[in-house]
């Protein structure tokens, strides 16, 4: 199947937006939680002259089936993905102090665990890097309405890219089915937003489709601190200004 021509045109824009990324920061990562925003991202910067680093955070509590897609990136496109683990120190105590479910307590505890098994495993990954790339698009959540497609990140201290910003869910797949990408056999499911196994579930037609995440919390404190800047409004201490993606003048790529 072809593209039809408003989503070849949105499809070249990401290519070019993925290449000016990598010519910037070839040492770019991009954060894949394996969802179908992250693998249409693989399959994208697949296509480069040479590939971005990809990595996943497995906290431990993920889906069998979203664990095995790094073995279906592997063998579509012969990229290794990076698996991150977290501190098994850290959840040992976390568990023995607070139980398997703590999560399900209180918002805080929920974020203790995110902490530990999501922000320093990515704390890790992102070490010396100077960018990083997420699948976040802002229609996904309240909390992501105005998410830029570029932006510094003050939590990690590197740029950040969120080249599907501006993407509907309807594009996604629209695109994912046309060029035959992978994803995950969840979102078959009635998963359209996939995390932790504990804390995901499917979710009904016509629901919001983050309803699944953290059901049981307000849908305003719905981020587990990967992305806690879109927590934030603009204009607070410490958020620096807009740095869009930077316009291709010359329209040549890395090699
Ligand atoms: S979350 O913060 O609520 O869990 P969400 O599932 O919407 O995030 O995913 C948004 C983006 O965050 C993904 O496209 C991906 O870039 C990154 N991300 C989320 N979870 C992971 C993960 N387990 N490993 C790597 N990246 C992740
Ligand atoms: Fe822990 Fe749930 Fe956060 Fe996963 S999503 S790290 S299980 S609180």
């Amino acid at each position: 199947m072809t593209l039809s021509p408003p989503l070849a045109a949105r499809w070249e824009a990401l290519m070019a937006s993925l290449r000016r990324i990598a010519d910037l920061h070839p040492d770019a990562l991009l954060a894949s939680s394996m969802g179908v925003e992250d693998t249409l991202l693989i399959h994208a910067v697949a296509q480069l002259p040479r590939p971005l680093g990809v990595f996943m955070l497995d906290t431990g509590r993920l889906h069998a089936e979203t664990l095995a897609m790094v073995d279906v990136v592997r063998a579509r496109y012969g990229i290794e993905v990076r698996v991150m683990h977290p501190d098994p120190d850290a959840v040992r105590a976390h568990v023995a102090a607070h139980g398997e479910f703590a999560f399900y307590e209180s918002v805080e505890l929920r974020k203790a665990c995110c902490g530990i098994r999501k922000v320093e495993p990515l704390r890790r990954a992102l070490a010396g890097r100077t960018a990083w790339i997420t699948g976040q698009r802002r229609e996904q959540s309240v909390t992501r309405v105005e998410l830029p497609d570029a932006q510094w990140d003050d939590t990690f201290g590197l740029q950040k890219f969120n080249p599907l910003a501006l993407w509907s869910a309807d594009e996604v797949w629209d695109v994912v089915r046309a060029l035959d990408v992978p994803y995950n056999p969840l979102h078959d499911r009635g998963y359209p937003s996939i995390g932790c196994e504990p804390c995901t579930r499917a979710v009904r037609p016509g629901e919001d489709p983050r309803a699944g995440r953290w059901w049981w919390e307000q849908r305003d404190s719905r981020e587990c601190g990967l992305h806690a800047g879109n927590l934030r409004t603009s204009g607070q201490p410490g958020v620096r200004p807009r740095d869009p993606i930077p316009t291709d003048t010359t329209e040549t790529s890395t090699s």
